[in-house]
């Protein structure tokens, strides 16, 4: 825990909030590990807002339903573009604004699982997502982003019998969801931080905080 007067100058410096993203399979654990971190920086004196893709508040609820409940046929491309509507509303209405206002943004999902679900799961051109999460996003990235990595018979075990349309789309395609997150980390080991999901709470939540620790540390260097 940082004294008052170390946290006034980490103000001083930070100029603005933090953004940080959670993302992993359906059933990866991420919940449980997003709360806990938001009580270890409520308690460091950290102004916290969480939100989440799909369904920020507002509008993104009603896509969020569009996304995950209707069970007719869907394009690929179709879902997508809802995907990263959500994510353009999101970004403009809650993330850009608090991190201006110097809040800690967490957001539950976020672009990389638009690359690993939309991209590496349902197979469409990586790039061309990638370029499309940039317009999503006018180009705001994530300071921080962790993978919660887990084995898909464990993550499906956990998900149950009760799925949505997204998690009723089977093993081969889950599969190519998991290698996805593990490309997108290779490619960005700077931002993005793999956690092995199948763990006790206490060790990763330890592992947690450990980067986001780390990532303090960098920023008042
Ligand atoms: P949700 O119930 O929020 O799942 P979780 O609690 O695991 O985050 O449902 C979100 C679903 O949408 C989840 O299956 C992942 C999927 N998804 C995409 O396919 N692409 C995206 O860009 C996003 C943000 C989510």
């Amino acid at each position: 825990m940082f004294p008052p007067f170390v946290l006034l100058i980490f103000g001083v410096f930070m100029k603005k909030g933090l953004f940080l993203t959670f993302e992993g399979q359906d059933g990866c654990g991420k919940t449980t590990q997003i709360n806990l971190l938001i009580e270890y920086l409520k308690n460091k004196g950290y102004e916290v807002v969480l939100t989440r893709e799909p369904g920020c508040a507002g509008l993104g609820e009603k896509i969020r339903s569009l996304l995950l409940d209707y069970d007719g046929e869907v394009s690929s491309v179709c879902e997508s573009f809802l995907f990263l509507a959500d994510r353009a509303q999101n970004v403009d209405i809650i993330v850009r604004k608090n991190i201006e206002e110097g809040r800690i943004v967490i957001s539950d999902r976020h672009t990389d699982s638009s690359l690993a679900y939309q991209g590496y799961g349902r197979q469409l051109d990586v790039d061309r997502i990638d370029m499309l999460n940039n317009i999503a996003t006018s180009g705001l990235k994530p300071d921080l982003t962790y993978i919660f990595d887990i084995d898909v018979e464990t993550s499906m075990a956990r998900v149950g019998d009760k799925k949505d349309r997204i998690e009723s789309a089977g093993k081969d395609f889950f599969d190519r969801v998991r290698n996805g997150y593990l490309e997108i980390a290779k490619k960005e080991p700077n931002r993005v931080k793999v956690i092995n999901s199948v763990d006790s709470i206490e060790n990763i939540h330890k592992q947690v905080v450990d980067l986001f620790v780390e990532l303090e540390e960098k920023l008042l260097k």
